[in-house]
């Protein structure tokens, strides 16, 4: 399949999450409109929705339901949002750009930002909750559940602790992985799964493609490191360099960009090897796959 094809799916899908989204959000100008208005700043009209994106492409390959899917590209794109909103708060990353736009707490103040993201996370929730939104009430629950544990101390948030506590400190490698693969790597596994759930795979399949997805997410943050170094601040739309500039461990400081890109290779290849079983019906997700080797932002 060509590029153009994929390029043309991946536009109407993020047209797709860009109108549930802005369903989902409340309107801004309902009451607490600032708060309201801040989350619609924060959460419409940007991103690459890489996690939305790969929840259409499970559940392409597992027949799911379109409105299950909608629900579940929301709430994982809610939670990414609300992840990325805290993460550029000054006591984390403190940063003053997103998606080319200044950070939330720079075009509002720091605890509207807080709340932007306490109501994102909630709002997620509330997305996959809708009863009857998967025809079996048990995978729904599933669904709920693989969220739950990807957002809290077991997933990114625990990532994000780690993050914070390794500034400035010498890691290992193992560690490095241990982190990268929580504070980036849960979520996106959550994305596949959920995709996956809402729709008929087998238990034996989802297990394939939990192997897929956390082989995926350890590359998407591999990427973010190498971006940080290589690409600039125009192209991301966040400040680039900012990695090395706060003292943070990253596949780049401790392996060097050679290395780190020769790792990321062998991610991707690991990832398309998992999907070979599938054939045809995976081709979205490999294509996915390269398009997260290959962005430049
Ligand atoms: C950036 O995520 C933060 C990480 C988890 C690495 P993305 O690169 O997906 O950011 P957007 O959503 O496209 O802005
Ligand atoms: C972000 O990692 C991970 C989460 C937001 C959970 P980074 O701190 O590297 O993300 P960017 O580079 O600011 O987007
Ligand atoms: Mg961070
Ligand atoms: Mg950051
Ligand atoms: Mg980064």
């Amino acid at each position: 399949m060509s590029s153009t094809e994929f390029s043309a799916w991946m536009r109407q899908a993020q047209q797709r999450v860009e109108t549930a989204l802005d369903h989902a959000l409340p309107a801004a100008n309902v009451a607490p409109a600032r708060l309201n208005e801040a989350t619609r700043y924060a959460t419409l009209g940007g991103g690459k929705r890489v996690r939305p994106l790969l929840v259409y492409a499970a559940g392409e390959l597992a027949r799911s339901p379109a409105a299950a899917l909608d629900a579940a590209a929301c709430a994982v794109e809610m939670i990414h949002v609300y992840s990325l909103v805290h993460d550029d708060l000054p006591c984390m990353d403190d940063d003053v750009l997103r998606r080319g736009k200044p950070t939330v707490h720079i075009e509002y103040d720091e605890a509207t930002a807080m709340l932007v993201g306490d109501g994102l996370q909630a709002l997620a929730f509330q997305q996959i909750g809708t009863p009857g939104l998967v025809a079996d009430p048990a995978r729904q629950l599933r669904m709920s559940l693989q969220l739950a544990r990807a957002a809290g101390p077991r997933g990114m948030v625990g990532g994000q602790a780690l993050d914070l506590a390794a500034v400035g400190q010498n890691i290992s490698l193992e560690e490095l992985e241990f982190m990268h693969v929580h504070k980036t790597g849960a979520l996106i596994r959550a994305a596949v799964l959920l995709g996956a759930l809402s729709g008929d795979a087998s238990d034996s399949e989802l297990e394939t493609l939990d192997h897929f997805a956390k082989t995926i997410g350890l590359l998407f943050q591999v990427v973010d490191d190498l971006l940080d170094a290589e690409a600039d601040t125009a192209t991301l739309g966040k400040t680039a360099g900012k990695d090395a500039a706060h003292n943070k461990p990253t596949y780049v400081s401790l392996i060097g960009l050679a290395d780190a890109k020769r790792f990321a290779g062998e991610l991707r290849a690991e990832a398309t090897r998992c999907l070979a079983p599938f054939g045809d019906r995976a081709q979205r997700l490999a294509q996915l796959t390269d398009f997260i080797v290959e962005r430049s932002f």
